[in-house]
This record gives C-alpha cells, structure tokens and sequence, in this order.
C-alpha cells in the first residue's frame, strides 16, 4: 500500500534563539505557508529532494535518522518535497523530523511527535533546545522552556488588532547550526561575563516581548527585536550582510528586525504595519516571506 506523503512546516524564533540553549525561554511562530513533505516507496535506495537524486551520504544520513527515530522498516526509496531553504534558520532539519515522525507514526499527539521530533534534532546536533520541533510539530505559536520541555500557546490578538505583520527576509546566506553553537560556546569558554551577560539579556528580552505581545506590541516589540539583533551581533552569530540587511529594512519602514535562528545567514525577521508592508512589497529589497496568520 502507497502511504500519503506526511508534512510539516517551517518555523521562526522571534526571541530567545541561542539564549534558550542555556537558560530562560524563547517564543517561536510556524511558517504555515513553507512545507515539507516526506514519503517512502519502493523503488531503488536512494533519496530525492525536490526530485533531485541526492549522494549516498545523504541517503545514508536520513535512514540513519529513520532508524534512530525507531523506524527499523522503510521504504528503500526517500523523497522529501520542501520549500524551506536548508541553513535558513527556518527549521528544515526540525521540519524534517517531524514529517519523518509522523509519517511513521501518525497516531503520536503532536506533543509525542515533538518529543520525538527532538530526538530526531539531537542526531543533527546535540545541544537542541528542542525550540524548532515543538513549535514546528505542535503548529501554534508557542513560548517554550528547553529545561522543562513546557510549552504555552501565544495569543496574537493584540498583534492582529493593532495590523502588525512579521516579513522574513532572505540573506541569501546558508550556515550550518553546529557550527554556530561551536562558536558561542566558544565565547562561553574564553569570555564568560560577557557571554553571562548576553544571555541574560536575550532571556530577558523574550520576556518583555511576551509583556509587549499582551499588552500592546506597536510600542515595544519592534524596540526588543532591535536590541536581541545587537546582543546577537555581540553573540558573534551575525554577519555583515545580515546586518546591512536589518540596517535596510528599518529604513524601509520596519518597526524592529533582527536575525533569527542560529545565525552566520538566513533570514531577517521584521515586524511591519501591515499597510506599511502592502506598499512597498514592489520594491521589496530581497526574496521575502510574509507570515501567514496561524
Ligand atoms: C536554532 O533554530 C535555535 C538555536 O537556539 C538552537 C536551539 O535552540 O536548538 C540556535
């Protein structure tokens, strides 16, 4: 029998990346309009992506993945269909994951396949807060604390009332997680009060943006977001381009942007009036996402 293709989507941290590994709590967003799609058949082994045929080390890696998820009985043949860039800071190892899971398991309750998303995150690299599976495999935007794995949903009604929308704009430039994470522990081993206070900070910020989500965030968010960009620089997860590309976006308009995920490329996050946004889309500078509502 040909078992339909499982699914996930991609993800956005708003607050906390990196911070979350080490302490405090980070608030992240699915990306419902980016999907990735996983499914088996029964053909030669070999994985395809986006029906390209992969090397055997790929190949390899995801029936590694399969097979430390606890799925001993596949498909020899891979596919995997998805439209959130690889190294974007957008969650695909995660989004993964969690398709791969629920493929395999789709009776698991979404905070089981999280879990399990998890584990699948650890294979990648093995200081996974778990931020990306439980946001990507609950679908919700969540708060989430790493020590505790608890998770609460947000509510977005003040963010919809006062017609704010969230623009991810692309670098252009991939990284790979690990190796970001190497470099700020890096930090952590030869600069620790600074590295402290850093993460401090960006803990801190997660809070006041969880304030500034209930209580109005036309007049604080945007000011956090900014702040978490410039801790993140501080971090040494940025980049020249990214920054230019923050610096570019607040003069078009923006309210606050900063960079999101692990960093060295990806995204921009900005936070825009929706109206703001809808006129200047023409002229937008990069490839961008504009987050669907969930
Ligand atoms: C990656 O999207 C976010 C990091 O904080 C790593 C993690 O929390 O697993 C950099």
């Amino acid at each position: 029998m040909i078992k339909a293709p499982a699914s996930a989507p991609g993800k956005f941290i708003l607050a906390g990346e990196h911070s979350i590994v080490y302490r405090g709590r980070a608030i992240a967003l699915p990306l419902l309009n980016t999907e990735l799609k996983y499914w088996e058949t029964d053909e030669a082994p070999a994985l395809f992506v986006n029906g390209e045929k992969k090397e055997t080390f790929h190949y390899q890696k995801v029936c590694a993945l399969r097979e430390h998820l606890g799925f001993k009985d596949g498909g020899p043949t891979l596919h995997i269909e998805t439209q959130i860039p690889l190294g974007g800071g957008l969650g695909s190892s995660a989004a993964l994951c969690t398709a791969l899971g629920r493929y395999h398991a789709a009776h698991l309750s979404p905070e089981q396949l999280a879990r399990l998303a998890l584990e699948g995150e650890k294979f990648f690299h093995a200081k996974s807060s778990g931020i990306d599976p439980f946001t990507i495999a609950i679908g919700k935007a969540i708060v989430f604390r790493s020590q505790t794995l608890e998770w609460k949903e947000l509510d977005l009604q003040r963010f919809h009332d006062e017609g704010l929308t969230f623009v991810l704009a692309d670098s252009g430039l991939r990284h790979k997680t690990p190796e970001v994470l190497e470099r700020v522990s890096h930090l952590k081993a030869q600069d620790p009060l600074i590295f402290e206070d850093l993460i401090d900070a960006l803990s801190t910020n997660v809070e006041g943006m969880l304030k500034a989500l209930a209580e109005g965030p036309r007049k604080m968010l945007g000011r956090l977001m900014n702040d978490s960009h410039f801790r993140l620089i501080q971090l040494g997860v940025s980049e020249e381009r990214l920054d230019d590309l923050q610096a570019k976006l607040l003069k078009l308009g923006a309210l606050g942007a900063k960079l999101t995920g692990a960093g060295r490329g990806g995204f921009i996050l900005s936070l825009f009036e929706q109206e703001t946004f809808a006129s200047l889309k023409a002229q937008f500078p990069v490839p961008y996402l504009e987050w669907k509502r969930c």
